[in-house]
């Protein structure tokens, strides 16, 4: 995927800190909700630039992982006190266990439910009893609708970036949809590079994520996702608490 490799130096020009920091307090107050006991330690599966951990940082240890290094260096200047570690999310094996294991929106890149099930396991060996697991999809099947969308930012020294976003399913009776992106890039002394980038998404439904994470170990229930820019229902979270 270019995004999380080539184009990773400009990941904050296409998905700028400042956009997260709503969404990350409402991560924050489920993380706590959901488990039982205090929350000091979290493990973030799949953090990319690091645009959620910035706020989440101020409330918890955090532990980051991703498989893309490029990624990872574009977190590490954002957040240079938080651990990070390159692995897989299916097969990570830290050997230790967190109060919270946290996962945005990289769970969509498991596509088969043996991915989804491989994550989930990873989740439950990092987690501690009564510990809380909070994924946040970009969509279920219950909730998937056609979409496009666009963003991008300027930099003080001439760099800019945009982005056109297009998901859409072709196959209704499978566990993905598709995802291309455009992207336009505009360099300090103003020549503009552009990109295309196509990614193959995972969408499960309610049912499978609650089945996959109680086979896990988690005690999981689907968590409204209430957000001021979002109308009511078109987003929502997956959370559990590990049983054993
Ligand atoms: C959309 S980005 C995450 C952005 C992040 N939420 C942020 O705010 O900066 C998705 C990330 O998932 C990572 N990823 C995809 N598959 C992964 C896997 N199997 N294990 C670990 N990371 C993975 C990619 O490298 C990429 O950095």
């Amino acid at each position: 995927m270019k995004l999380y490799t080539q184009l990773a130096p400009w990941w904050p020009l296409l998905s700028p800190p400042e956009d997260f920091a709503e969404e990350a307090g409402i991560y924050t107050r489920t993380i706590k909700k959901v488990a039982k006991g205090p929350v000091r330690t979290l493990l973030e599966l799949g953090c990319g630039g690091g645009n959620n951990a910035c706020y989440l940082a101020a409330e918890f240890e955090l532990t980051l992982v991703d498989r893309a290094p490029e990624m990872l260096a574009v977190s590490r200047r954002l957040n240079p006190e938080c651990e990070h570690c390159e692995g897989d999310m299916r097969t990570l094996r830290l050997n230790r266990t967190f109060d919270a294991v946290f996962i945005h929106d990289a769970i969509i890149y498991m596509t088969t439910e043996e991915d989804l099930r491989a994550v989930l396991e990873t989740a439950a060996l990092h987690c501690r009893a009564g510990g809380a697991l909070v994924v946040m999809p970009d969509h279920t099947t219950e909730t998937f609708a056609p979409t496009s969308g666009h963003g991008g930012n300027d930099e003080p020294d001439g760099r800019g970036a945009r982005y056109l976003q297009w998901s859409w399913d072709p196959d209704a009776t499978d566990t993905t949809y598709e995802t291309a992106f455009s992207v336009m890039l505009r360099h300090a002394d103003g020549h503009i590079e552009t990109h295309t980038d196509h990614h193959t998404c995972g969408l499960f439904p309610r049912a499978t994520w609650l089945r996959l994470c109680r086979e896990a170990g988690f005690k999981a229930q689907i968590i409204p996702f209430e957000h001021s820019e979002l109308e009511e229902g078109v987003c929502e979270m997956i959370g559990g608490k590990r049983e054993r």
